[in-house]
């Protein structure tokens, strides 16, 4: 019977980072998958969180309740919903990252009766995946000057009829395009998105890369206060370096708590049982003994992906579009081509689409990097 099941190309993003982690070249560089590396492009691992897994009690690993560890999700309900937003309106189920964040809301919307998806394109190259049981109105994110496209977005919502998920990225940041939707574009839509029978999803995977914490957290914010429909799916891969941990969470905004609860327990219980218990005992004990530290982090982080941005820019004015990406990702004007031609002649690693990392950029080989670059752009 196995002969009949179909076949799926790799993954676009694991393939290229196996690809990168074999090539024997000196010079190599990895600009896709979306993780933060060092300068020197080895692996970083947050000062803070290093701290807090030494501190983290190992004499007990039995199963969390199926919600999760309970200081984890207060924790992640402060940390997005701040002071002003009653947490008591909202349903937090901890998750295995935000991946199985989005395909636990992509679930439990279907469950509830939705059936139709707004994706703006392009997007993480996972979206299209989890939401494959939607019907997928796919729609450009951008304008034709490269800016987000707020009057799509708007005369998308004004087709819906039918039940429909937006599918919206968290914070000033996007993946892949590093230019997201402003405060005030989001606030602009928010009537629309009321007078129509519209869900809200936020992919949040990158709070406090774009503009910092505090700033990051505004759009989803006002979303999470304005709308009854609304969710977020958060994930500690990027902003706590926890990647392989696979540490999120799902929150849902309902008034129907008890039911919401119960569909998310029972769906998680029969898929995973319980999400993965250590990245959450981590980001617990990071809240409550160096939360400072941790904030301190993600804005380091934050500023050397940025110097690394504009030294590119600097040196490649070509490029100065980028001036405005937010996070860890933008997009180069490649053809794919000239994206297989960098990896085969420079080693450089660039994700079909032209998405790069600029954390992945090395200074100590920008020179190479730029004059790759200049020979196609
Ligand atoms: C990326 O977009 O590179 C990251 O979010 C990693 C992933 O899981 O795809």
């Amino acid at each position: 019977m196995l002969t009949t099941l179909p076949l799926f190309p790799p993954d676009p993003l694991f393939h290229l980072y196996q690809a990168f982690q074999k090539d024997p070249n000196p010079q190599k560089m990895n600009l896709g998958i979306g993780v933060f590396v060092t300068e020197t492009g080895q692996p970083y691992v947050m000062p803070s969180v290093q701290e807090a897994v030494r501190m983290c009690p190992t004499d007990n690993f039995n199963y969390s309740p199926i919600s999760g560890n309970p200081a984890f999700l207060r924790g992640t309900a402060e940390l997005v919903l701040g002071e002003h937003i009653d947490p008591e309106s909202f349903v937090v189920q901890a998750t295995c990252g935000g991946t199985h964040a989005c395909a636990l809301f992509a679930a439990l919307a279907k469950r509830a009766g939705y059936e139709d998806i707004l994706i703006p394109n392009p997007t993480w190259v996972n979206h299209k995946n989890i939401f494959s049981a939607f019907s997928q109105t796919v729609f450009s994110h951008l304008d034709a000057n490269g800016h987000p496209d707020v009057d799509a977005y708007r005369r998308q919502l004004l087709a819906v009829t039918r039940p429909t998920i937006l599918l919206l990225h968290g914070g000033p940041t996007h993946n892949p395009t590093g230019k997201n939707l402003s405060l005030d574009q989001i606030r602009s839509l928010l009537d629309v998105i009321r007078s129509r029978p519209v869900c809200v999803f936020i992919d949040f995977a990158y709070l406090g890369l774009g503009d910092g914490v505090n700033e990051d957290v505004q759009s989803p914010r006002l979303l999470l206060r304005e709308l009854d429909e609304v969710a977020v799916g958060v994930s500690f891969s990027k902003n706590a370096t926890l990647y392989g941990h696979r540490t999120g969470a799902l929150m849902v905004k309902t008034t129907q708590r008890e039911r919401v609860e119960s569909n998310l327990r029972q769906l998680v219980r029969s898929t995973i049982s319980s999400a993965p218990l250590f990245g959450q005992n981590v980001m617990a004990t990071l809240w409550q003994s160096s939360r400072d530290a941790w904030l301190r982090d993600v804005e380091d982080m934050r500023q050397r992906t940025d110097r690394r941005r504009q030294m590119l820019i600097e040196r490649l004015p070509a490029l100065a579009s980028l001036q405005t990406t937010r996070g860890l990702f933008g997009m180069l004007p490649l053809l794919e081509t000239d994206i297989q031609r960098l990896r085969e002649m420079y080693a450089i690693y660039i994700p079909s689409g032209g998405r790069i990392n600029f954390s992945g950029i090395e200074p100590s080989k920008l020179d190479s990097l730029v004059q790759a670059l200049s020979s196609c752009l």
